[in-house]
């Protein structure tokens, strides 16, 4: 079984990644034949009118992936640009495409409604999903790990592949599955979203100090005036990450004494910043000691996997049309 999954260069990660993506990925890499991918294109679809280095953010973002443990022995790494054949199954995809397929997608029409998109209205984030759709299919991917919110992308891929076997009397291609992932949404430290707009994220290259700063400032149960007020853990932001990044009889044990007022906030997060650190540290200590030159050896080695299966690929799909 074949696994692709990609992600945008839109930033350093921050902890909602990691429980939200890399862990899931580390676990499908011992598994399954996995295709891991920086998608620059995917990211120019939003952001084609801000300076963002995309090589920089690119190489940052695979060397963010190694440290946390994709192991380039394991999974295929590679660019999304560097592998064109993405970009011409992506135009013979958009031929046979119907505009109302992606005008009905649920991320379209929810970003039609906020003034930022509608203002811009580029083609290339109405058939975003059909990128999507050369991306995994040029790979004969069947597993393709993704959020609830990615759902209606898959369905699309599915049909646009059923659509093209229909048109072309050919079946080259294979219809993705979604791998959903149950892993609860880790809340900003303020309780929204987590995101690099609402400044609430702690990063994976965050120093112990930084981390300690951001946690202090988390939203707690605002019950709480003074240590012995009885808690509600199940409103705390410091909770879910404890939940999250804590041992399991540790998770126990605050939950308890935070409900007997037995543990002050003060001292329930700093050991909350504690057991984040221990995790990050380790990735901390890998990103520094990975050189660029490194990370782009990878690239090389990954592109060529991937160039070698897509040009495959595209071969078939050019016989069929031609
Ligand atoms: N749309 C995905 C996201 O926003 C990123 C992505 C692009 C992707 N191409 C993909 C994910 C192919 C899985 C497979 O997270
Ligand atoms: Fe939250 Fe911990 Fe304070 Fe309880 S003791 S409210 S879990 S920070």
């Amino acid at each position: 079984m074949r696994v692709v999954s990609g992600m945008r260069p839109t930033g350093k990660l921050h902890l909602g990644h990691y429980i939200g993506v890399i862990k899931n990925w580390l676990n499908l890499q011992n598994k399954y034949e996995c295709f891991f991918f920086v998608a620059d294109w995917h990211a120019l679809t939003t952001k084609f009118d801000e300076d963002i280095n995309l090589k920089e953010t690119s190489i940052e973002l695979v060397k963010e992936w190694i440290a946390c443990g994709i192991n380039p022995e394991k999974s295929n790494i590679y660019i999304q640009s560097d592998i064109k054949e993405h970009a011409e199954l992506y135009l013979i995809l958009n031929m046979i495409t119907p505009v109302s397929w992606l005008e009905r997608n649920p991320t379209y029409k929810d970003a039609m409604t906020q003034d930022e998109y509608k203002k811009k209205n580029n083609a290339g984030f109405l058939t975003y999903p059909v990128l999507q759709t050369a991306d995994i299919i040029l790979y004969d991917a069947n597993l393709v790990p993704i959020g609830e919110d990615q759902k209606p992308h898959l369905e699309l891929a599915r049909e646009i592949v059923r659509h093209f076997h229909y048109l072309y009397k050919k079946e080259i291609f294979i219809e993705p599955k979604e791998l959903l992932t149950e892993v609860p949404r880790l809340p900003g430290l303020d309780g929204r979203k987590m995101s690099k707009s609402f400044n609430n994220a702690i990063y994976l290259d965050d120093s112990p100090e930084i981390i300690w700063e951001k946690v202090r400032k988390a939203k707690t149960d605002p019950a709480r005036i003074k240590k012995t007020d009885p808690g509600h853990p199940e409103v705390c932001i410091v909770f879910e990450y404890h939940k999250a990044f804590s041992p399991k009889n540790e998770v126990e044990e605050i939950e308890e004494a935070c409900k007997a007022g037995s543990i002050g906030c003060v001292e329930c997060k700093k050991r909350c910043s504690a057991n984040i650190d221990k995790i990050l540290a380790p990735i901390r200590e890998k990103k520094a000691s990975l050189k660029n030159e490194d990370i782009l050896d990878i690239i090389n080695e990954g592109n060529k996997k991937a160039k070698s299966l897509a040009s495959k690929k595209m071969k078939q799909v050019n016989e069929i049309i031609f």
